[in-house]
């Protein structure tokens, strides 16, 4: 029922994933492992979405018609991404039937909408959340794209990374619309400064967040592309020297690349 349903929508039905192509020359173990945290996320857009339709943020037009779209297309990215890697034969194990919900989920659900009862101004919070997670995705597929040189990704990882960056493009309008105002500013510098973490942190195990993190923003190249994503947020309105990503990884990933996977590309 669910498959009918899908093969007949353009976002759903997946990619023309060339299954000839990738039998001649198969994703390698890192890449396939890259592939599936991405799925992970994607796939979990719709419980993000729940922590967040509590809050005032879905009760603007605007918003509410851009989140509707952007459930659709981030659905539609796990399941290209789940296609891709059966064609890869490497497919992504069934999931247990009902999802169970993390801690994690429950306390961002009850501190959302316990900030937004008190704060009109929370939706900008919301909305610079947006722009920096689509931006790490719009950068984690162009990254892995490049790290792998491999001809089906750099297609597939183009294709995700056009969607990730007209997403990035609406949530950071609306975030430097928002976020005039000097007290609102300080919301939502400081939220972001305390509970921000890459997409993925507590929806996936640790170890892979640092391996994704690891295997993607290492190197000059990776490192780059870490300074970039904060120097773009930068220049929303009262973020001036804020330091996420790249703080983050001192942190979280300080070491480079885990044994066992391969180098950078060069
Ligand atoms: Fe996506
Ligand atoms: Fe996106």
């Amino acid at each position: 029922m669910l498959d009918d349903y899908q093969s007949h929508s353009d976002v759903l039905a997946g990619p023309d994933v060339s299954a000839e192509a990738l039998r001649a020359q198969p994703l390698g173990a890192d890449a396939v492992r890259a592939l599936r945290y991405m799925e992970s996320v994607e796939s979990y857009t719709l419980f993000y979405l729940k922590s967040l339709l509590s809050t005032r943020a879905a009760h603007e037009p605007e918003i509410a018609s851009f989140l509707a779209g952007w459930l659709y297309e981030e659905t539609g990215h796990g399941l290209a991404i789940a296609a891709l890697l059966a064609a890869n034969g490497t497919p992504i194990e069934p999931r247990a039937e009902r999802r169970a919900e993390n801690w994690r989920e429950r306390i961002t659900a009850a501190g959302a909408g316990w900030v937004s009862r008190w704060r009109s101004d929370f939706p900008a919070v919301h909305m610079l959340w947006g722009a920096l997670n689509e931006l790490t995705a719009l950068t984690a597929y162009r990254r892995l794209a490049r790290r792998t040189g491999h001809p089906v990704l750099a297609d597939f990882c183009a294709r995700l990374a056009r969607d990730e960056a007209r997403h990035f493009t609406f949530y950071f309008e609306q975030a430097r619309m928002r976020l005039a105002a000097p007290r609102t500013q300080r919301l939502a510098r400081g939220l972001v400064r305390r509970f921000w973490a890459p997409v993925g942190s507590g929806v996936v195990p640790d170890a892979e967040v640092r391996f994704l993190a690891s295997y993607l923003f290492s190197g000059d190249d990776g490192r780059a592309a870490a300074q970039k994503i904060d120097e773009t947020i930068r220049v929303l309105p009262g973020l001036g020297g804020l330091r996420l990503l790249e703080d983050w990884l001192g942190r979280e990933a300080p070491a480079g690349i885990p044994s066992g996977f391969a180098q950078p590309v060069t």
